[in-house]
């Protein structure tokens, strides 16, 4: 795993962009694989700037999000597709039939679960996967568990994720319980992983992340075996490393 410490979260999230950048230059037609949260927003930024001066296309680039709120329909204010769209997709030229996010509002979640999984597949795989980092050291929404959750799948969400999310809500009654999120398994098989981590409420999770044992106690410490992860911190998160 490489560990890059930027100095802040602007720096941070220019690295971020310039990684994401090489490879759609490098590879037009790539699979991104794409996180949400306050994390990855400056990346988003930076990367519809590089758009905007005309050094990036998108036109045959295909995303895949890490995951959704279940019960949330993709047009609502806080649904992971609205953000997207507000955020990136809106803002370049990716064709919307390229971009993949799981329908939280899908009838059967169990098939939704499979056809998402099924849809990366038939992609050919994530060539870089995107990761932002929870304070219980969750990645997608894979919680802290007894075991590693596979491929896509429904999870509850932790009581800390809860506490942590609901700033994005309304009211914290109105923060679904339950997501759909690509599993350890979907993550790993990405050829590339860039994980983001930003503030000294990270710190902790960092550390477990980079230092401390494997184990789904803290889900994103499973990085430490995958064989092209990349971690770019800010000096805060880095702060107990
Ligand atoms: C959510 C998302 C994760 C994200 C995490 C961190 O739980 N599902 O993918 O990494 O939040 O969020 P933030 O970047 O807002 O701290």
């Amino acid at each position: 795993m490489r560990i890059v410490v930027a100095k802040d979260y602007d720096q941070m999230s220019r690295m971020a962009a310039i990684v994401v950048a090489s490879r759609v230059i490098l590879q037009p037609d790539c699979v991104l694989g794409l996180a949400t949260g306050q994390t990855p927003l400056g990346l988003y930024r930076n990367l519809v700037e590089f758009y905007r001066h005309g050094d990036l296309d998108f036109s045959r680039v295909t995303t895949f999000n890490l995951d959704e709120y279940v019960g949330l329909a993709p047009d609502h204010p806080c649904s992971y597709h609205r953000y997207m769209e507000d955020n990136l997709f809106s803002h370049v030229n990716i064709p919307r039939e390229n971009c993949h996010i799981p329908r939280g509002d899908a009838e059967d979640l169990e098939e939704e679960c499979r056809r998402y999984e099924e849809a990366i597949c038939a992609a050919g795989g994530v060539d870089l996967q995107i990761l932002g980092l929870g304070v219980d050291g969750h990645i997608g929404f894979n919680e802290p568990d007894v075991k590693f959750e596979g491929s896509t799948h429904v999870v509850r969400l932790a009581q800390s994720t809860l506490e942590a999310n609901s700033r994005f809500f309304p009211s914290p009654e109105q923060m679904p319980r339950f997501a759909i999120s690509m599993g350890i398994k979907t993550i790993m098989r990405a050829r590339r992983v860039l994980l983001l981590a930003s503030g000294e409420e990270k710190a902790r999770a960092v550390r477990g992340a980079v230092l401390g044992e494997v184990t789904p106690d803290l889900p994103a410490s499973i990085l430490q075996l995958h064989p092209n992860a990349t971690i770019i911190v800010d000096e805060k998160a880095a702060s107990l490393i």
